[in-house]
């Protein structure tokens, strides 16, 4: 049976990049952009042009060049910002305006002073006019995680009539749990009539750490587009990450659910922009931090070298990793030892090993890891005659 798509939205280079100290100029957003573009993401949201001059002339370079996926931009409800998005876009092969407005009774009484038929009337207005520049509109229901579902309801089914493409329905805050975020989007393919002419988005920030969970939550639920940053860069505690996505829908292939995202290139992308933006990656981050494929217990270590997978659910080939590794530190089994000195070169035979191991449990006592430079001369030092096959 042929898997249903979802479609990937990357904002890496709009929501990831209004995190402090990550900005990016216009060249190295371009060589983001391309690399995205290989990776096969279906739409690059490449920044907010009314924002500044200089994301004006990145939007605009950006839909210039991307050859494949589709160039967004996004704007607030604000004829203004629509008509420098439209413009920066004009380039694009595939445009599209990315609009919305606070829906939320608390975005709508304390950052709009207003009313929810004003906003409703804004946000039709602007997807309307949107809708005069180009074909393709998404409407964002910005704070939709804390919006009452039967007003959300309403608003989708008025942005549809006027013409949006696609519903994103952000957990701004990160407030939501999975079932919730679930819920609700089950809740509008039930309750917006005409929903079938729109794709439903999730765009979930990971405040309370939920924003993997709560994305897959809502394509369980009918949702086809994920919106996510590479390394799960964005605003405060950052976004749903690319990369867990894809691989969770691809480990799970009982959802049905595909992304068609090249997965050989996730490792490599990462490294990039972590690079780029001046951004560690967290060596425990989920499938492109640096221990993501690292073991270090003895028995995960023994597991692994008998079958890789007693421990590992994705070969690292997959994500555009070489190789699992085995890291040794005074937790480390007599299997993990034998097994990286005979990489540099030792057969230890069993009573050697023994021998061996109880030096290198003093020696990894009093150092966090063991290299292979160390094994050297904890071979030397145990004083067995060993024949070295280096
Ligand atoms: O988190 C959010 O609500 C957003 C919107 C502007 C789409 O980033
Ligand atoms: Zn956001």
């Amino acid at each position: 049976m042929s898997k249903d798509k979802v479609y990937i939205f990357d904002t890496t280079l709009r929501d990831g990049e209004q995190v402090p100290g990550c900005k990016l100029d216009t060249k190295q957003k371009l060589v983001i952009a391309q690399r995205l573009d290989s990776l096969g993401v279906d739409v690059i949201e490449a920044g907010f042009p009314i924002s500044s001059p200089g994301d004006f002339a990145s939007v605009k370079e950006i839909a210039r060049v991307v050859k494949n996926a589709t160039v967004c931009g996004l704007t607030r409800s604000v004829k203004k910002d629509i008509e420098v998005a439209a413009e920066a876009l004009q380039p694009a092969k595939r445009p599209r305006i990315h609009t919305g407005i606070g829906t939320s009774d608390s975005h709508i009484k304390y950052k709009f002073n207003s009313t929810r038929e004003k906003i409703m009337e804004r946000a039709v207005d602007a997807v309307k006019y949107a809708k005069s520049f180009v074909e393709d509109v998404e409407f964002y229901a910005e704070d939709a995680g804390r919006t009452e579902n039967e007003f959300l309801a309403r608003i989708c089914e008025e942005v549809i009539k006027a013409g949006a493409t696609v519903l994103n329905i952000p957990d701004t805050t990160g407030y939501c749990l999975p079932e919730e975020y679930g819920a609700k989007m089950k809740y509008l393919r039930e309750n917006v009539r005409g929903i079938e002419k729109a794709i439903l988005s999730c765009h979930c920030h990971n405040d309370l750490g939920l924003a993997t969970a709560n994305s897959i939550s809502g394509v369980i639920n009918g949702a086809r587009q994920i919106e996510c940053t590479i390394n799960g860069i964005g605003e405060r505690a950052g976004n749903t990450s690319l990369e867990e996505v894809v691989m969770i829908l691809r480990q799970h292939p009982y959802l049905n659910l595909d992304t068609g995202i090249n997965s050989k290139l996730l490792y490599s992308t990462s490294q990039m922009v972590s690079e780029k933006m001046g951004m560690p990656v967290q060596p425990n981050k989920a499938i492109v931090g640096s221990n993501a494929f690292a073991h270090s217990s003895g028995i995960h270590q023994d597991g692994v070298i008998k079958k890789r997978e007693t421990y590992e659910i994705i070969d690292p080939h997959e994500v555009g990793v070489d190789h699992s590794s085995i890291v040794l530190t005074a937790r480390s089994g007599r299997a993990a030892l034998a097994y990286r000195a005979k990489k540099i070169g030792y057969e230890l035979t069993k009573v050697q090993l023994d021998v061996v191991y109880e030096e290198f449990l003093r020696f990894a006592d009093r150092k966090k890891e063991i290299l292979d430079e160390d094994i050297h001369q904890i071979v030397e030092s145990a004083d067995v005659n060993i024949e070295s096959l280096a």
